[in-house]
């Protein structure tokens, strides 16, 4: 029953038949635990088909609008209320397609789960991520990945640290540093930049969907918002949390914890 249970904080929610044998007292508990088990399952996939829907079922109107908006300008000539509204519709529609992209990650990302270990999930993304740094002319430096094992959604997983670095990489003046630090079963990735960081008050709302620092600052630097709310999303569903600070060098520092890694490989 506790490795059962285990299993579901890990966010594996598989029904697990041997529970449900043994004496009476246990096999009513082990069904009941079963019970649970399939309708949390039922919610999450019900709730990750709702926003898939209803993201897809936004599109069409949003493409009519433009259309009309096409034709209005056709017909009028250009006109500075015409083109906002084109921009605005287009703006929308890239937070529809990015919320799309979102959702259909996450769609069953619950039920395709395997263990790897932190090497296969993050080594090419921070040997890509060296890379792209310096062709922005800074300089990204990690350490070595502790050899571990998670249980999760590899993807997802992979992305979770994929959009804190590219942040990191975006808002850094010269460096970001990628370092790891384990605790008994506790893992924690820090993501450390020396930008402008990010105003005390703010820094549990930049995890929100769409939510965005400063909109002069972020909308030049491209993107939608969405980028951190993916991690916060994935970590939640492996058992582990995001959070932010300023640095000592007053750029942002994210860290991933996650909860529960293997570390007797
Ligand atoms: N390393 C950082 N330094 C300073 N500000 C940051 C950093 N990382 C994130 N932010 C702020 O948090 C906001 C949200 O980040 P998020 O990754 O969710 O979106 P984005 O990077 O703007 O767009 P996207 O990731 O969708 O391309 C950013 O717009 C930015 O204002
Ligand atoms: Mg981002």
């Amino acid at each position: 029953m506790q490795a059962a249970a285990e299993r579901v904080a890990e966010g594996r929610l598989d029904i697990d038949p041997s529970l449900e044998k043994g004496p009476r007292e246990f096999q009513q508990a082990g069904a009941s635990f079963n019970q649970m088990v399939t309708a949390l399952n039922q919610m999450i996939s019900g709730q990750q088909r709702l926003l898939s829907d209803i993201s897809h079922e936004l599109r069409s109107p949003l493409t009519r609008l433009r259309m009309a908006n096409a034709l209005a300008i056709r017909k009028q000539g250009e006109s500075q209320e015409l083109t906002r509204i084109d921009t605005e519709a287009e703006r929308m529609e890239q937070m529809i397609a990015d919320l799309l992209s979102l959702s259909r990650m996450q769609l069953n990302s619950h039920a395709e789960r395997e263990t790897y270990t932190l090497e296969e999930l993050w080594l090419t993304l921070l040997e890509d991520a060296e890379f792209e740094a310096e062709q922005h002319s800074k300089l990204l430096t990690y350490q070595t990945i502790p050899s571990a094992s998670i249980d999760g959604n590899g993807p997802l997983l992979c992305s979770a640290l994929e959009n804190v670095v590219r942040n990191a990489i975006k808002y850094a003046n010269h460096s970001v540093e990628v370092s790891f630090s384990i605790a008994g079963r506790e893992l924690k990735v820090m993501v450390s930049d020396d930008g402008e960081g990010v105003p005390q008050e703010m820094l549990a709302d930049i995890f929100r969907p769409f939510y965005r620092v400063s909109t002069a600052r972020d909308r030049a630097s491209g993107g939608t918002g969405l980028g951190l709310a993916i991690t916060d999303s994935a970590m939640r569903q492996h058992n582990g949390k995001a959070e932010a600070s300023i640095n000592a060098k007053g750029g942002l520092t994210v860290t991933l914890v996650f909860g529960l890694i293997n570390t007797a490989k």
